[in-house]
């Protein structure tokens, strides 16, 4: 048996796989189990974008080595997107990188920016994966409260109070999973003047930004 690096001793398996192998076990002809645990999309793509990927993929020259940053014509529509979306001015060639999707920009963010033993901080409750790739990288996981009596807002009174000297990463999330908490202006702000006091970095992870929200926010 070769010994597995350190690193990954401290990593569970991905809570939605743990959880949805049980809701499997317990699904049985007579007792069907009618899944809620997560939320798959359960809608095809436009039907434009299935003809073009399809027409596309039988041309012989897509399929080498891609731009290493995403083609301009995605990265202008991601451009076109963050203006008439949040009313935010973004660079195409310095400030916008397409991903696979938010996986990958949680861990290469955390890669590039988190030392070993550095602190990183994550919302209770929240999205699983910002403590296991902290904890992939070494990190110290510190959590801050969302709180019930705040409507599900950041408990800010409790997170002022705590040591944010050694903090790298705050990780926020609004709208937030798994309460649907969406953050106002205000509340964006002071946590982007908590960042600029204690000189870290903080990550808004956005995919729930359209859904159930009459005036998605971009924290930039
Ligand atoms: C808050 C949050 N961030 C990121 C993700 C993962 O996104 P992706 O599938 O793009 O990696 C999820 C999926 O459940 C999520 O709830």
């Amino acid at each position: 048996m070769i010994e597995l690096a350190a690193r990954i001793k401290d990593v569970e398996e991905y809570y939605f796989s743990k959880k949805l192998a049980e809701v499997r076990s317990l699904d049985t002809a007579e007792l069907p189990v009618i899944n809620l645990g997560i939320g798959s999309p359960d809608l095809a793509p436009n039907k434009a974008a299935i003809d073009s990927l399809t027409i596309t993929a039988q041309k012989a020259n897509s399929h080498g080595y891609q731009n290493y940053k995403g083609i301009p014509a995605l990265r202008e529509a991601i451009q076109k997107f963050y203006q008439t979306t949040y009313r935010v001015s973004l660079n195409t060639e310095t400030e916008i990188l397409p991903l696979m999707g938010s996986k990958e920009g949680i861990m290469h963010i955390t890669l590039a920016f988190v030392n070993e033993g550095d602190e990183v901080l994550i919302p209770n409750p929240g999205y699983p994966t910002y403590a296991s790739v902290s904890k992939l990288a070494g990190a110290k996981v510190m959590t801050y409260e969302l709180k019930e009596s705040l409507d599900w807002g950041i408990d800010m009174e409790a997170l002022r109070k705590k040591d944010l000297s050694r903090v790298k990463i705050m990780w926020v999330n609004f709208p937030h999973m798994p309460t649907g908490r969406i953050a106002s202006r205000v509340e964006m702000s002071e946590l982007v003047e908590l960042a600029r006091e204690n000189n870290f970095l903080i990550v808004n992870d956005n995919p729930y930004s359209l859904i159930l929200n009459d005036a998605p926010l971009s924290i930039l």
